[in-house]
């Protein structure tokens, strides 16, 4: 059996005939950024999770640096976030001239430690960004705790967990602003790049509207230094398809999740654990294991791809020499990215693979050798 990490080709076999002719409305109409696509899936996206504003843009990056400008925040300002995410959440963080700061993980979810934050909150602090790691809500009762007592603003990185909930609640609804990425594997993915920042405030909203379109406040009127960053007309119809499979995709993910949680129990490799009160949509399936590198090998030779997220934390990143965190600045984050492997889990993934992976993960544990 062959079973890639990822494939779109059962997807796309799957939703093409909306798709073509979401592409083929687009194409007829002639109008192909900033128009009436955009307007009805920033619609439809704040809809889904009850908020009254959404505004798209062309990244998860830019998302998160549209929410950070819209709140004010840059040069001089430090933002508290995880190191074990995607390098390019925190940098769009240093995008703002903001300077991050990492706090360790809670080693069971991969998220942000609340107990961590408030020893590292300066006077310069001035916002939290929790990533929402794998589909998995961080502890946002305790931020948001922590934002209320020393006045700091809260955007969520949602890239990977469109559809999770936190009590109840869809992440992204939570704080300030929050950050989407509609990057093709993604929960909700784009066949091409794309954003949303989502906001209960108004004036939020229309700041990042303006830093989104040059910084606009007519034509050819540019007030503010802004981006060129607008989620066009295609990826727009083609998520606006897609959106509306995200509750029955996300269902499955769980169930693969379940799936695999009950055949690997017991097994060589720790299966993700999952936080009281919070409902994860597995962007990820992440297993843990000190043979990590040794049972990707494995897997890989028995048809099974796998990837690391991630293998180096933003601290350790070269681009981040300059702020001076040495090995073992982070010891929890920088375990884990030793010892993280995420297996495949998609929507299209069939039960019959998801025995197969698991199974070939279970031989780890049973005497079956592997070289390290
Ligand atoms: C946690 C996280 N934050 C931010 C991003 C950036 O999103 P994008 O690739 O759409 O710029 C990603 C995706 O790569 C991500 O996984």
């Amino acid at each position: 059996m062959r079973i890639p990490f990822n494939t779109f080709e059962r997807q796309v076999a799957r939703l093409r005939p909306e798709i073509d002719a979401a592409m083929a409305r687009v194409l007829d109409r002639g109008w192909f950024i900033l128009g009436p696509e955009l307007e009805r899936f920033e619609e439809e996206f704040a809809a889904y999770l009850g908020m009254p504003h959404a505004v798209g843009c062309n990244s998860g990056t830019d998302a998160i640096e549209l929410a950070f400008r819209a709140l004010g925040i840059g040069p001089g300002d430090e933002v508290i976030t995880a190191p074990l995410t995607a390098a390019f959440g925190v940098f769009a963080i240093s995008a703002t001239g903001a300077t991050p700061v990492f706090v360790d993980i809670d080693p069971r979810t991969y998220n942000l430690d609340p107990d961590r934050v408030a020893a590292a909150i300066t006077p310069r602090t001035r916002a939290i960004m929790p990533v929402h790691l794998y589909g998995q809500p961080a502890d946002m009762g305790s931020l948001l705790e922590l934002a209320d007592q020393y006045d700091l603003r809260v955007v969520e990185d949602c890239a990977q967990a469109h559809g999770a909930r936190y009590r109840g609640q869809p992440v992204g609804t939570l704080g300030d602003a929050a950050a989407f990425s509609f990057y093709p594997t993604k929960n909700l993915g784009a066949y091409g790049d794309g954003g949303m920042v989502v906001t209960a405030s108004e004036a939020i909203a229309e700041r990042v509207k303006r830093l989104r379109n040059g910084g606009q406040s007519a034509r050819y009127a540019h007030d503010l230094l802004g981006l060129n960053s607008r989620l066009d007309e295609m990826q727009a119809a083609i998520l606006g398809v897609k959106l509306a499979h995200l509750d029955e995709d996300n269902a499955r993910r769980r169930a693969i999740a379940s799936r695999y949680d009950a055949l690997l129990s017991g097994s060589a490799v720790v299966t993700p654990y999952v936080a009281p009160d919070v409902e994860p949509v597995y962007h990820l399936y992440v297993v843990r294991t000190p043979n990590r590198d040794a049972l990707a090998a494995y897997l890989h030779s028995h048809g099974v791809g796998t990837m690391v997220h991630y293998p180096t934390p933003a601290h350790r990143q070269g681009a981040y020499a300059g702020l001076g965190y040495g090995p073992g600045a982070f010891p929890q984050a920088e375990a884990a990215a030793r010892e993280v492997l995420s297996l495949p889990i998609y929507p299209e993934l069939t039960d019959e693979e998801v025995v197969y992976v698991a199974l070939q993960v279970q031989s780890l544990g049973e005497g079956v050798t592997i070289e390290s």
